[in-house]
């Protein structure tokens, strides 16, 4: 039987293919506060302004490729049966061939109802524009998780974390919960790896070994020896 191999990555993954980490920037994204642009009280102040600063975001994703970290990780499926639990709205996991992959702070090239979260679309183009509306009447918003919202896919991802039998953490500064919580799902005894030039001085003590590397670096060395 294979061993079941969890990723669990966060922006630091994404770096290397030109999209912008949150708190790498003195707390700015793409020079906003997140707090301006990503909570439901400022699609309710302002949801055109919202609406642009994801359409610039889909825009930026949809002409980035995935890095060298990502296509590592789907060559991890030719030995490992992988799941990629990620906090990236971005879609390179997929398109560097990975085939199991949950978005749990949702997917910007995916528009929401926003009356019923049930209802997503995909996005053709990069642009959702005010007036484009799901079919119960309501404007479409991007299908990503908000400041302040609830993160549906956290029981889900709970499951597949405690399932691993070896566990890498990508680029995450283990900053937004509930999302870094999921850590603390793995069983005892598993392997643990995490690659990051920075993020928390604290993840030796609980029990990884703390690659600091970037990501399109630290990533293929540590899929190499684990593809040994
Ligand atoms: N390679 C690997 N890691 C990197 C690289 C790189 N090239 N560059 C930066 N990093 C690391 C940083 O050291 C940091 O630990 O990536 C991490 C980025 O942290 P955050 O910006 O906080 O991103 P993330 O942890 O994914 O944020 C979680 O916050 O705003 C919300 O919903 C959003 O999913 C996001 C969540």
């Amino acid at each position: 039987m294979r061993q079941k191999l969890v990723v669990f990555s966060g922006a630091g993954i994404s770096a290397e293919s030109g999209l912008a980490t949150f708190r790498d920037n003195d707390g700015l994204w793409e020079n906003h506060d997140v707090h301006e642009v990503a909570t439901m009280g400022a699609w309710r102040a302002n949801p055109a302004l919202v609406q642009r600063f994801y359409n610039e975001r889909r825009r930026q994703v949809r002409d980035a490729s995935p890095n060298a970290a990502h296509e590592a990780i789907a060559r991890l499926e030719d030995v490992f049966d992988v799941a990629v639990v990620t906090q990236n709205i971005d879609d390179l996991h997929e398109r560097a061939g990975s085939s199991d992959v949950l978005h749990i702070h949702g997917q910007i090239v995916r528009s929401r109802s926003s009356v019923d979260s049930s209802l997503t679309y995909p996005i053709d183009g990069w642009e959702l524009s005010m007036g484009e509306l799901c079919e119960k009447g309501s404007q479409l918003r991007p299908d990503v998780v908000w400041f302040g919202e609830s993160v549906p896919l956290m029981s889900e991802a709970s499951r597949i974390v405690a399932s691993a039998d070896v566990f890498v953490v990508v680029g995450s500064s283990l900053q937004v919960y509930p999302a870094a919580d999921l850590i603390y799902h793995v069983r005892p005894g598993v392997l643990k790896y995490f690659v990051d030039p920075a993020g928390p001085g604290t993840m030796e003590s609980q029990g990884f070994e703390h690659i600091r590397e970037k990501a399109a670096v630290g990533v293929p060395l540590l899929v190499e020896r684990l593809l040994g």
